[in-house]
């Protein structure tokens, strides 16, 4: 029997040719970010209708450069534990402080009320998680901000085209990152981007195109000055090529993964799900069951492929604390991803709902 793939990139022809066209022309990366970067630049911010957006080499390089303009050193930074771990390597990398904060067991995105809590004359940022393309309560995040004068740098990895009170994620946040890993919704070989909407969004705009390349600042013809310690974050040209085309798709794909989730949510005899609602991009899509280990290996026996989307960030080694986070460490152990991309066939999707309603059971 044919496996079922827990994520899967769709493409066709489109990002083949267009792949081919930007290796063939030589032209493959060039730091100052012109050619097919900036082409797709343009179309994603015009896509989300952000003020500005800035291309780079990876969700993580956004995360990392958002945080960086914002200089967070000795500053604490409000993050959830249930993510991936580099929303949180972002705070190390320029020198902050992570405070970790739990989650809405619904929605397992950051719970605002802990986030009133966990606010100290320290506190610099806050960083809502889009868990699953599910989005944050932004509102009540954003007053929170306001109040106590807080920078708010969303993480959208799976966010791309979801959306919060009908405006597209990315579209008024000061700073969104976006990640478009091979199994993100936007698909890139690596890939990600921040989208700016604040009063001095150009000039952020202007200090994230140096930061990208290396610190490399007013440049004329060959000569350049560096003007900050900037990284080498930006994006390729063959994965902006082949970002072109899959920004094309994506609502489309979108559309599909929606209703996947749709499915999911009214067939899936298990209690804790992932909740339908059509502003979500569903990157992913999860269950919780008490006997993750033996729901797992029923799933994986019957060929179909499943992760635990995401062991807290707390517990792992590295940042193991005394922090008690007591819905992020229930959901921790009990959360299953199941197949999510837009390449699952109708009868692949009856077979996931089949095996999991039985796998549940026993
Ligand atoms: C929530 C979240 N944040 C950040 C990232 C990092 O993105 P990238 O792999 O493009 O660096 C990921 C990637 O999986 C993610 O899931």
């Amino acid at each position: 029997m044919k496996k079922i793939k827990l994520f899967a990139p769709k493409f066709d022809n489109k990002e083949i040719i267009a792949s081919t066209k930007a290796l063939r022309s030589s032209n493959w990366a060039s730091g100052a970010g012109k050619g097919k970067v900036l082409e797709f630049e343009r179309r994603f911010c015009k896509y989300i209708d952000a003020k500005e957006c800035v291309a780079l080499s990876s969700g993580t390089a956004a995360l990392h450069l958002a945080l960086n303009v914002l200089d967070v050193r000795n500053k604490e930074v409000l993050v959830p534990s249930l993510t991936f771990v580099t929303t949180v390597h972002a705070i190390l990398y320029n020198g902050g402080i992570p405070v970790f904060v739990d989650v809405n067991p619904h929605t397992l995105c950051i719970d605002p009320d802990d986030v009133r809590k966990k606010i100290t004359k320290n506190t610099k940022a806050v960083m809502p998680v889009h868990f699953g393309g599910f989005p944050s309560e932004m509102n009540p995040i954003n007053n929170i901000a306001k109040d106590n004068s807080l920078h708010v740098v969303d993480d959208a990895a799976h966010a791309c085209g979801a959306k919060y009170r009908g405006k597209k994620i990315g579209s008024e946040n000061e700073l969104s990152c976006f990640s478009f890993h091979p199994v993100k919704n936007l698909a890139m070989p690596k890939g990600g981007a921040i989208t700016i909407n604040c009063k001095n969004s150009s000039s952020i705009r202007r200090k994230l195109d140096s930061l990208r390349w290396c610190g490399i600042d007013n440049r004329n013809g060959p000569f350049y000055d560096v003007t900050s310690l900037g990284f080498n974050h930006y994006m390729d040209e063959i994965s902006a090529a082949i970002g072109i085309e899959q920004l094309k798709k994506v609502d489309a794909s979108n559309n599909i993964r929606k209703r996947i989730a749709k499915r999911y949510n009214q067939e899936l005899k298990i209690e804790e799900k992932m909740p339908f609602d059509k502003n979500s991009s569903y990157h992913l899509y999860w269950i919780r069951t008490k006997n993750r280990a033996r729901f797992m290996k029923n799933m994986s026996e019957s060929g179909i492929e499943v992760g635990a989307h995401y062991k807290a960030v707390h517990l792992m080694s590295f940042y193991r604390s005394n922090v008690k986070l007591p819905i992020t460490e229930q959901m921790a152990d009990e959360i299953v991803t199941i197949p999510m991309h837009p390449s699952l066939t109708s009868n692949e999707i009856d077979r996931v709902i089949k095996t999991a309603n039985l796998s549940v059971k026993q």
